[in-house]
């Protein structure tokens, strides 16, 4: 899977399973076309988008017209449904994957989550959970404990419906070890890296779930590194640096550009091997999503073995800044190949249109 020269590595296409590429009424802050652009650079070749656009899609109708889209562009696109209101929505739409969001659980309540678990158990899709219970929020906190009581309402619903489940953006390592052999799970890079005490910008730190503190983000390292965490995903959620800057900045990091980069420092520092970067981030959300990546197909990414500067002025996508600004990075994305195809080259990305 992995050839490695002096100075270049080549490693299957990645795979993202998290990312938000927006478009339809939030065009202005992403567009698939944007968010593919990103992709691209970040070594990244299939993506699994997520539901909350606007209007957030919870009907068959709505889910059909935007995969027809996403399978315009050149990366492999997979959507995960949103919660519809009536459970028999799914047994029309069909969808592999339904994303439960706290704002959901709040509005239809946790028996309508049962309720789809059990449909969903029958069709065979599995549901992917943004994992806070919504009842321990006040007023714009957000905390751990949300994590630690969802993660128990989960674990009833998966035994009682069998059910299978993901927990993603997990920010504890005590749902790491919780989920161990019912739930799959995966972290982000800025869960990983960034803290309460480390990242400086506030309104560019600011996501769902919080950066909890130093204690906590160095157990969720230690969970990675002892191999209890599954996959790794960005949850990249582009909003405009003039929203950020705004009295009321809305949550959202993007690093789809930077992920591979960011996990291959880790590599670097010894706290995964060059094997779990490709079970984290191709091989196990390939398999989650259902998608081909394997590199004798021509899906690759070729990565530059040296030590860079993170500068969001470089992102491929429509959010270019980042509190990643300025981390020092290693292993650059150099060339990105889809299917036979090089579509990211020196920094370029070309040949990228929309058949739609
Ligand atoms: C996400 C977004 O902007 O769509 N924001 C975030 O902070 N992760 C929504 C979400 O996952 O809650
Ligand atoms: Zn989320
Ligand atoms: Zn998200």
């Amino acid at each position: 899977l992995v050839q490695l020269s002096n100075k270049y590595l080549i490693l299957p296409g990645m795979v993202d399973l998290h990312v938000h590429f927006r478009d339809w009424g939030l065009s202005h802050k992403e567009t698939l076309e944007g968010g593919a652009r990103a992709a691209l650079a970040g070594g990244v070749v299939a993506v699994g988008d997520m539901p909350n656009t606007s209007p957030h899609i919870r009907t068959a109708e709505l889910y059909r017209k935007r995969v027809e889209q996403g399978s315009g562009l050149p990366i492999l696109y997979r959507l995960h449904m949103g919660v519809p209101e009536e459970v028999a929505e799914l047994d029309r739409a069909r969808p592999r994957s339904v994303k439960i969001y706290p704002e959901d659980v709040a509005s239809f309540g946790w028996q309508h989550v049962e309720r789809l678990a059990e449909r969903c158990a029958s069709l065979g899709c599995f549901l992917i959970f943004h994992c806070e219970d919504p009842s321990y929020f006040k007023n714009s906190e957000r905390p751990p404990e949300a994590e630690v009581a969802c993660v128990e309402r989960v674990r009833q619903i998966a035994h009682r419906t069998g059910v299978r489940v993901h927990l993603t953006h997990i920010t504890l390592p005590y749902t790491a070890e919780a989920t161990r052999g019912w739930a799959s799970v995966d972290v982000t890079p800025h869960h990983l890296l960034l803290d309460m005490d480390n990242c400086k910008d506030p309104a560019l730190c600011l996501v769902n779930p919080r950066l909890r503190t130093p204690e906590i983000r160095r157990g969720l390292l230690a969970a990675l590194a002892s191999g209890l965490i599954d996959m790794y995903a960005t949850d990249h959620a582009p909003h405009t640096l003039e929203e950020k800057r705004s009295g009321n900045p809305p949550p959202g990091i993007c690093s789809l550009d930077i992920a591979l980069s960011l996990l291959l420092s880790l590599w670097k520092r010894g706290i995964v091997s060059l094997d779990d970067v490709v079970r984290l981030y191709s091989f196990r959300p390939s398999r989650l999503l259902g998608v081909d990546i394997d590199t004798a197909r021509g899906s690759f990414a070729v990565v530059k073995l040296e030590e860079f500067e993170i500068r969001g002025g470089n992102f491929a996508g429509s959010c270019k800044f980042t509190p990643f600004e300025k981390f020092k990075a290693f292993g650059m994305v150099e060339a990105t190949a889809v299917r036979g195809k090089i579509y990211f080259k020196n920094g370029e990305v070309y040949s990228l249109q929309l058949a739609l």
